[in-house]
């Protein structure tokens, strides 16, 4: 765990409330994220973790309490408040983020068609660019990058396959953030352990433009947090219950953190 006083924010999350009529989801969620920070958001199936994501996303509207996020747009740029922003503003914004959605959200089509839209929409990248992008984001995943890969049907894709391809996706983008949620659920064992050694280099290499990577990732996997050693936020009844490095929640002997994570599900035998 590094010493991340002195860096510069990424998110100051303030106050958080939601509810979904009588179920209060977020009671009050305060969390400040700094540049270039890997974090793990845990907690019990439902407590919330999504709904928290979906709010920094910008993607969900508070009933109270506050989103601010680092603009990475401009130099200098002071916090933005998400409640703030027209569409296009967040659009901006987002170009600087890459999400690895739950279930991957690949489009239909190929591999490449995987990888070209966003570049071609939001970043306005010719097709050569784009090819080139593409190679070097695949070989970052460690897929393949020849022709007969790149025209596959995403549907052909085994679960891992299209875990990394949405990670190299995310990755395309040369985001300065990079969001996972729950990256590892429904692979199997072996796919989970190259997905979460794929997280932990991504994390260390930073971007592509050499600047630090802000790494959020939802999880319910024992291992990756065992792997990745992550700063370990703990969801549970709506507000956040402990906040620290992995190993003070390893050890915790808190009636809510230890059976919880001693029943977390071990998605990878290790090795
Ligand atoms: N759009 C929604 N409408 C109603 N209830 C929702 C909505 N999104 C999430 N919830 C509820 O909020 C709670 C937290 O969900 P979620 O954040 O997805 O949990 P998890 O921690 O497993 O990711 C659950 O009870 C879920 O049913
Ligand atoms: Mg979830």
């Amino acid at each position: 765990m590094e010493i991340t006083n002195n860096l510069a924010p990424e998110f100051n999350i303030k106050g958080l409330f939601k509810a979904f009529g009588s179920n209060r989801v977020l009671q009050g969620v305060s969390l400040d994220i700094a540049q270039g920070e890997l974090v793990a958001i845990v907690g019990g199936s439902g407590c919330g973790k999504t709904v928290l994501l979906n709010h920094i996303l910008g993607q969900v509207e508070a009933d109270q309490g506050d989103v601010l996020v680092a603009d990475h747009g401009r130099d200098l740029a002071p916090m933005v408040d998400l409640s703030q922003l027209g569409t296009a503003e967040m659009d901006q914004l987002h170009t600087h983020w890459g999400v690895v959605f739950q279930a991957n959200a690949l489009f239909s089509g190929s591999v490449l068609d995987n990888i070209h839209l966003w570049l071609d929409e939001i970043k306005h990248l010719d097709d050569a660019q784009i090819l080139d992008i593409a190679k070097r984001s695949l070989t970052s995943v460690v897929l393949p990058t020849n022709d007969e890969f790149l025209g596959t049907d995403v549907n052909d894709l085994s679960g891992g396959m299209a875990k990394r391809l949405a990670v190299a996706r995310a990755l395309s983008m040369s985001p300065n953030v990079i969001f996972y949620d729950e990256p590892t659920t429904g692979l199997d064992p072996t796919s989970a352990g190259q997905i979460q050694d794929l997280i932990l280099t991504t994390h260390e290499q930073g971007n592509r433009g050499g600047q630090s990577l802000t790494t959020l990732i939802i999880t319910h996997d024992k291992d990756l947090l065992i792997r990745l050693k992550p700063r370990t936020i703990m969801l549970h009844d709506g507000q956040i219950f402990f906040d620290g490095p992995f190993k003070d929640f390893a050890k915790s002997i808190s009636p809510i953190i230890r059976p919880y994570f001693d029943r977390m599900p071990v998605l990878h035998t290790g090795s």
